[in-house]
């Protein structure tokens, strides 16, 4: 088996998840401030430290995503954080976009960036020692005074993008976890969410098979198909789950590697309830979960700044984890 498909077999392995810790240094800020710690370079490291360090990690967790800023880090220690994840049996994963900006001649949507100078960019973290990459494209769902979003324009594009990285990161002997976001954010339907993800999962795979993109070598990191955050009725986890799989099965080429879940904003307690209900489904790849606030808000609420508080921020951190790992085997027991 070659090493990108061994690596990406790695991090969907049974009962396994990725952590997502990949914030920017400005959404990091944003958080560290909403939780009342000093948003500086040092509070980011130790906020990672805490995450990264967190006792009996490895046994719900595969990998962890990284920022440029943090895998350039070290722990207390002066241990490098790629070297001390891999030393308790963490993948370290680096993210490589720059971040979704507003889309020149499309109101209201986005196109991540990044792709500049990317196959150089691979080949250092792949020195700095990333076993896998993350690329987040974002799809809004509107029909507000921009018009009826998204555009197949957006689509189209961001879909490319998507393509041309997990290309580089193959190159580069690096797995890409490849990550179209359709947002949660609006009023929509969970079957206009159904509608539109699955549009965007066709333009991706198009793009990957375009660019000769190994899907043994790729996880793909999906949105739940949930309705909008002002839709004003939630769905079951049945109803999530039914609609999540049938979405998948349209598109997805059945020698994927796997498929990791981001959480988009939901309950902590919703994420993990629903992606155990996915599990009822057969499917030809494993369903997993890559979330990143519905596994460390709860630590960073109870850290919050406070060293003395560390061992408090990753027992909450170690209960999302595990209660992740248990719905993903199947063993999920709601509280
Ligand atoms: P959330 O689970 O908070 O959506 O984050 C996942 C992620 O990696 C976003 O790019």
């Amino acid at each position: 088996m070659s090493q990108i498909r061994q690596i990406a077999a790695e991090m969907v392995a049974p009962g396994k998840g990725v952590l997502a810790a990949d914030e920017s240094i400005g959404t990091m800020d944003k958080r560290l401030e909403k939780a009342g710690v000093e948003p500086t370079e040092e509070n980011r490291r130790a906020y990672r430290e805490l995450l990264a360090g967190t006792p009996g990690l490895s046994e719900g967790a595969s990998g962890i995503i990284l920022s440029d800023e943090t895998m350039r880090q070290s722990f207390a220690d002066g241990t490098p954080f790629p070297d001390a994840t891999r030393a308790v049996g963490v993948l370290p994963g680096i993210k490589v976009d720059t971040g979704a900006k507003p889309f020149p001649g499309l109101p209201g949507e986005t196109i991540t960036e990044g792709l500049d100078n990317l196959p150089a960019r691979m080949a250092e973290y792949a020195e700095m020692g990333a076993a896998f990459a993350k690329w987040r494209a974002v799809i809004t769902i509107s029909s507000g005074p921009d018009g009826e979003l998204p555009t197949d324009a957006a689509i189209r594009a961001n879909a490319h993008a998507l393509a041309r990285y997990a290309a580089a990161c193959q190159e580069a002997g690096v797995v890409p976890i490849v990550e179209p976001e359709v947002l949660m954010d609006g009023s929509h339907s969970l079957e206009r969410c159904a509608e539109v993800t699955a549009a965007v999962h066709a333009a991706v795979f198009r793009e990957l098979a375009d660019l000769n993109v190994d899907p043994a070598g790729m996880i793909l990191k999906p949105n739940m198909v949930i309705e909008g955050t002002e839709y004003g009725r939630e769905s079951t986890p049945e109803q999530v789950a039914a609609a999540a799989v049938e979405v998948l099965k349209r598109n997805l080429p059945d020698d994927l590697a796997g498929v990791a879940f981001l959480s988009g904003g939901q309950s902590p307690e919703r994420a993990t309830a629903n992606l155990a209900a996915m599990q009822a489904h057969e499917t030809p790849w494993p369903l997993t979960f890559s979330f990143g606030r519905a596994l460390v808000d709860p630590a960073l609420k109870a850290w919050h700044g406070e060293s003395s508080l560390v061992g408090a921020g990753q027992d909450a951190l170690s209960e999302r984890v595990r209660a992740n790992a248990a719905a993903v085997r199947g063993e999920f027991q709601p509280a």
